[in-house]
């Protein structure tokens, strides 16, 4: 018998509950985010198809994990996210602005996986006619590839039951809705329940599923921020909009790494994978001008370089402005004193704008020397050599600290044709094998790197 439904508010955020509205959630903290949401009593939601378990405990010993089982997508830069594919049973949630490539990139996973793989496409948003244009425009020719166009998530969990595919897509969950429910769709309580719903349907038939999530205006996803713990992987597709490559990043994984991105670019026919990215974020580059500096930064586990810009300019006010772009807006404060007291360089009366092109952003000590060298060169208006390199963490006093993986480091610079490499002197014994090309300079402190600057 249903009894009767009842109103409660859950912070968005945190997921706290509370029978009344509140202004800020007393668990969080955290302003306006109290959401109403409809509870259903039990007896009255899905009856829940229960997998019949023994209760039983065994030991760890016992247990057998060499049949983790996983689908190589084909596309080997959203496999080395994924940590080497996806994951029988998991679910990943892929999120990002609307027009970034989420549908389109999920699209030619339908076409990349190549071992024969019943494929449901289920989509609230688009009509089967838009996603075969899409699916002509990228090439992607396959029968067993299904298209469902559809809403209420307990059709769709039952046609998945049903004709149990290997690999499910579904385009957005902020469409689906339950219709036990009676909020809206897209509201924290039907994305939550429909995520639960799909879920389990996933998980008890071993089926993976990959959800479209979108994000709101702040850049979270979408809906309730317990969403993130509940799915196995969140991937976040980011990138310019009018730029045409795209990253994305691995915010958890349950089963890899989340330090590895993948490189897309955004093209006539789709997404194509970088397999350069060195080169692709030094393009454009403009030589012989002040404030411009290269450094290598290790995402994941691949080194690539990356063009620092440092500008510096007099202020038109009383206050000094200071905007860092792609890069920890406190560390560069902290570099900007560093600066001052130990070379004593005044920044104090100028704006000061940093940037990191190609829109990676950069969370690494190992990029401090690159950022004090670019506002050196910027203060001082002397462009840098245009084939030096330069890597290190700067600490407090203005000596340069060592970082991991200079030999690889120093590998990609030679690659990609640079001639000279400015690095902590405490890394020079990490170097193994030094290509013929490449001259490194070791310097113990920042005021023997800054001299290069002439
Ligand atoms: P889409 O995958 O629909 O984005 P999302 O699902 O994340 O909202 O991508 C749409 C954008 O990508 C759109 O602006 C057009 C562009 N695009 C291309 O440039 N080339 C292509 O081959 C495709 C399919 C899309
Ligand atoms: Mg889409």
């Amino acid at each position: 018998m249903a009894g009767k439904s009842k109103t409660v508010y859950v912070c968005s955020e945190c997921g706290c509950e509370s029978p009344k509205w509140m202004g800020r959630c007393s668990e969080c903290g955290a302003w306006n985010t109290m959401v109403e949401d409809v509870r259903i009593p039990k007896s009255a939601a899905v009856p829940q198809t229960k997998p019949a378990h023994s209760f039983s405990a065994r030991p760890l010993s016992s247990i057998n994990a060499d049949d983790e089982h996983r689908f190589v997508t084909g596309i080997s830069e959203l496999d080395r996210v994924l940590g080497g594919g996806i994951v029988k049973g998991s679910v990943v949630l892929l999120s990002g602005d609307p027009g970034i490539g989420k549908s389109t990139i999920l699209l030619q996973v339908c076409g990349a996986l190549q071992n024969g793989l019943d494929i449901l496409y289920v989509s609230g948003e688009e009509s089967p006619v838009q996603i075969k244009l899409r699916a002509k425009r990228i090439g992607l020719e396959s029968e067993r590839v299904s298209i469902m166009s559809e809403t209420d998530v307990q059709t769709v969990c039952e046609y998945i039951a049903s004709a149990k595919p290997d690999l499910v897509i579904v385009d957005s969950i902020q469409t689906m809705q339950h219709s036990d429910i009676s909020s809206s769709p897209g509201s924290i309580v039907q994305v939550r329940e429909s995520t639960n719903l799909l879920l389990r349907t996933g998980k008890s038939l071993d089926i993976p599923v990959i959800l479209v999530g979108h994000v709101n205006k702040g850049g979270d996803i979408a809906g309730p921020k317990v969403l993130e713990h509940i799915v196995d992987t969140v991937l976040y597709f980011e990138g310019e909009r009018n730029q045409s490559y795209r990253i994305l990043r691995a915010i958890k994984n349950r089963f890899g790494s989340t330090n590895e991105i993948g490189v897309f670019e955004m093209g006539e026919a789709g997404l194509t994978e970088v397999e350069n990215p060195s080169a692709m974020m030094l393009s454009g580059r403009m030589s012989d001008v002040s404030g411009g500096c290269i450094t290598c930064v290790i995402e994941g586990t691949r080194p690539i370089l990356a063009e620092v810009q440092g500008l510096v300019a007099a202020t038109g006010f009383g206050n000094a402005r200071r905007t860092a772009t792609g890069f920890d807006y406190n560390r560069l404060n902290l570099l900007l004193a560093v600066l001052e007291k130990r070379l004593g360089l005044y920044y104090s009366n100028l704006d000061t704008y940093l940037n990191i092109v190609g829109g990676i952003r950069i969370d690494e000590p190992a990029a401090d020397l690159a950022v004090a060298l670019s506002l050196v060169s910027g203060l001082r208006d002397i462009p840098l050599p245009d084939d030096l390199v330069a890597f290190g963490e700067i600490g407090l006093s203005g000596e340069l600290r060592s970082v991991p993986r200079a030999q690889a480091r120093i590998t990609e610079a030679a690659r990609m044709g640079f001639k000279q490499c400015v690095l902590p002197f405490a890394c020079l014994k990490q170097i193994t094998s030094c290509p013929d090309t490449i001259k490194l300079i070791g310097v113990r402190r920042l005021s023997e790197a800054v001299s290069l600057i002439r």
